[in-house]
């Protein structure tokens, strides 16, 4: 696992961004993985302005994201649908039938998207982590081996998340579809972005953890290819 640590949220954003403009530069049908939160905003905004000063396209790519909230549509304006388009895909040449989104609240919307990625591999996932741990919503006592699968969301995960309902915890979905650990650690390189003091304690089990179910990131420790960009802030706690 390599960690970088820099000063701020936009030296973590710049950072990432170089990470990411590499694979697109070299690879033009690159398939992404991405997340939504506030985490990767920043290279997004990067990889937006990139694409519009640089002319770097993303025409033959292929995305797919982590997990989006069950139980509401996807023109809400909270879903992770929306916030794709709002924060990237609007703003780059991305094809619509290219992004992928998981979407549904069965079984077999989980296999569907598992399957969907079956003859793709992800060449980068874009991973933040939860102030517990998690990534994607796998929270802490998934199994590594879950593939796609709905989650209920802890108590935690939704006051967090509660900033983008009006505050209010109760507006808050209580289940997510999600990709599982062992979807997430197929992908060829993992970029994981965390700013501030609230991550300090994830980062920390994320990197110098034992390797549990108790903060789902540690998983990574076992991934060949990792890249951690930290602030100052989120690193304060590691070794
Ligand atoms: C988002 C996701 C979540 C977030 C995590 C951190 O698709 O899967 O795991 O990455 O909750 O969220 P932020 O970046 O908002 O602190």
């Amino acid at each position: 696992m390599k960690v970088i640590v820099v000063e701020n949220y936009a030296e973590v954003s710049a950072e990432a961004f170089k990470v990411m403009h590499e694979l697109v530069a070299s690879k033009p049908n690159a398939v992404l993985g991405l997340a939504t939160g506030s985490s990767p905003i920043g290279l997004y905004e990067n990889m937006i302005k990139d694409h519009k000063e640089n002319g770097t396209s993303y025409a033959e790519c292929q995305s797919f994201n982590l997990d989006e909230y069950v139980g509401i549509d996807r023109n809400h304006e909270q879903s992770y649908y929306t916030f794709m388009h709002e924060n990237l895909f609007n703003g780059i040449d991305i094809k619509e039938e290219n992004v992928h989104l998981p979407y549904g609240n069965t079984k077999e919307d989980c296999e569907a998207y598992e399957r969907s990625m079956d003859n793709v591999t992800v060449d980068i996932q874009v991973l933040g982590i939860g102030s517990n741990g998690h990534i994607g919503f796998n929270e802490p006592g998934t199994s590594f081996d879950e593939e796609t699968h709905i989650v209920t969301l802890k108590e935690g995960t939704r006051k967090d998340n509660a900033r983008f309902f009006e505050n209010d915890i109760n507006k808050v979905p209580t289940h997510a579809i999600t990709m599982g650990i062992a979807t997430i650690m197929k992908a060829k390189k993992i970029l994981l972005v965390a700013t501030g003091a609230n991550k300090a304690d994830a980062v920390s089990a994320m990197v110098d953890g034992p390797v549990s179910v108790d903060c789902p990131a540690s998983v990574l420790q076992n991934h060949p290819d990792v890249v951690v960009i930290v602030d100052k802030a989120a690193a304060s706690k590691l070794k």
